[in-house]
């Protein structure tokens, strides 16, 4: 017997949208999707807006627009898509996917159309490493099992709340590092970054390639200069503010590490940590602790308005974590990698 379920399954449309090209009206229902989404499956995320999910898929991470854009109709209304990213710069056989159903829509065989039209692009395309991601105990992490992609590493979202922190434990700490690199300093890095500096700020991207991957199978992050200019001007087009600290060694000016938090025009309050990362001959004196005590005395000062911090990590990496735990982490959620080759 056809149930309601079946018969409005049957009714939703497969399409695509370009997503260079996101008229007002589709970006807004997109970002309806994933808003009504995650007030189910992460409700401690703030809600996106139009011009947030716009400009998105028009620059992506550094300048590279999301790949192919899958939506599901019921009628006029998008209730479902599927997200096709790829990186342009190493890993030519990836594909990762990102799938979001409205919650009414769930359970309906929309997601496993969508991952179907997904994967026969990624066939046509050479690209049969595929990713996806969800989070933990989530209705998406069901589909990914049914679907045969097994998970591959396990992460987790940690935030930390500015008005919440230990100040003066921090400033202890932060005198404890220092005292352990008495031989680097930190340097405040601009957004755009001045030309002397690309081949440091290329050095300390690369320096993420040594965070865990655990089972989940892809090269290495390639970072040439163009990468390194194009992520900056990502995050100027997105309307975030850069805030970058640069540690090199006094004596000879090399590279050691950076970190990276942006914060966003629209939604000042909410921060998002991207890299931290000290080049391994440097590591083992408590760079990383400095580069992050030091961003947040900065973002102190230079954007007062912050409430929180978010961060990733992969919960196998210790180091990071354990830097992430001394100055207050705590975690919001944890979610999935999953993989699979085809
Ligand atoms: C996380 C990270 C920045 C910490 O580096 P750091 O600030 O130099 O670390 P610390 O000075 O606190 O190191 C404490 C000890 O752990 C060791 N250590 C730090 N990171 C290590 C790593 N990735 N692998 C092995 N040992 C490491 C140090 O050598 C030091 O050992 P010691 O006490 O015997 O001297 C660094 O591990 C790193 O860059 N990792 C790769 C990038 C990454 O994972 N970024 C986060 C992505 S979410």
């Amino acid at each position: 017997m056809e149930t309601r379920a079946d018969a409005v399954a049957a009714a939703v449309e497969i399409g695509e949208l370009e997503p260079t090209a996101l008229s007002d009206a589709d970006a807004g229902a997109l970002a309806e999707v994933a808003n009504a989404a995650e007030a189910v499956d992460a409700p401690f995320r703030a809600p996106v807006d139009a011009a947030y999910v716009r400009r998105g898929h028009l620059y992506g991470h550094d300048m590279q627009p999301t790949h192919g854009l899958l939506v599901a109709r019921d009628g006029e209304r998008i209730v479902a898509y599927a997200e096709l990213h790829i990186s342009v710069w190493d890993n030519a056989d990836v594909l990762f996917v990102e799938i979001e159903e409205h919650p009414k829509y769930r359970d309906r065989g929309i997601d496993d159309r969508l991952l179907e039209q997904a994967l026969e692009r990624a066939r046509a395309e050479g690209r049969t490493n595929v990713l996806g991601s969800a989070w933990l105990e989530s209705h998406r992490l069901t589909f990914w099992e049914r679907q045969g992609f097994p998970v591959v590493t396990r992460d987790a979202n940690r935030r930390l709340v500015l008005a919440d922190l230990d100040r003066p434990k921090l400033a202890q700490m932060l005198a404890d590092a220092e005292a352990a690199s008495t031989d680097y300093e930190l340097v405040d890095v601009p957004n755009p970054s001045p030309d002397d500096l690309l081949a440091s700020l290329m050095a300390v991207h690369n320096a993420i390639n040594d965070a865990p991957l655990d089972d989940l199978d892809i090269e290495d992050d390639a970072w040439p200069a163009e990468r390194v200019k194009a992520y900056e001007q990502a995050m100027t087009a997105r309307g975030m503010r850069m805030h970058r600290l640069l540690a090199r060694r006094t004596s000879d000016g090399a590279a050691a590490g950076h970190t990276v938090v942006v914060v966003e025009e629209d939604r000042p309050r909410i921060g998002a940590q991207e890299d931290t990362a000290v080049i391994r001959e440097h590591r083992g004196h408590r760079l990383g602790i400095r580069l992050k005590i030091a961003m947040l005395d900065r973002l102190a000062e230079l954007e007062p308005q912050l409430d929180y911090i978010d961060t990733w990590n992969a919960e196998s990496n210790t180091h990071m974590v354990a830097v992430n735990d001394a100055i207050g982490c705590f975690v919001v959620a944890r979610g999935h990698e999953v993989q699979k080759r085809i």
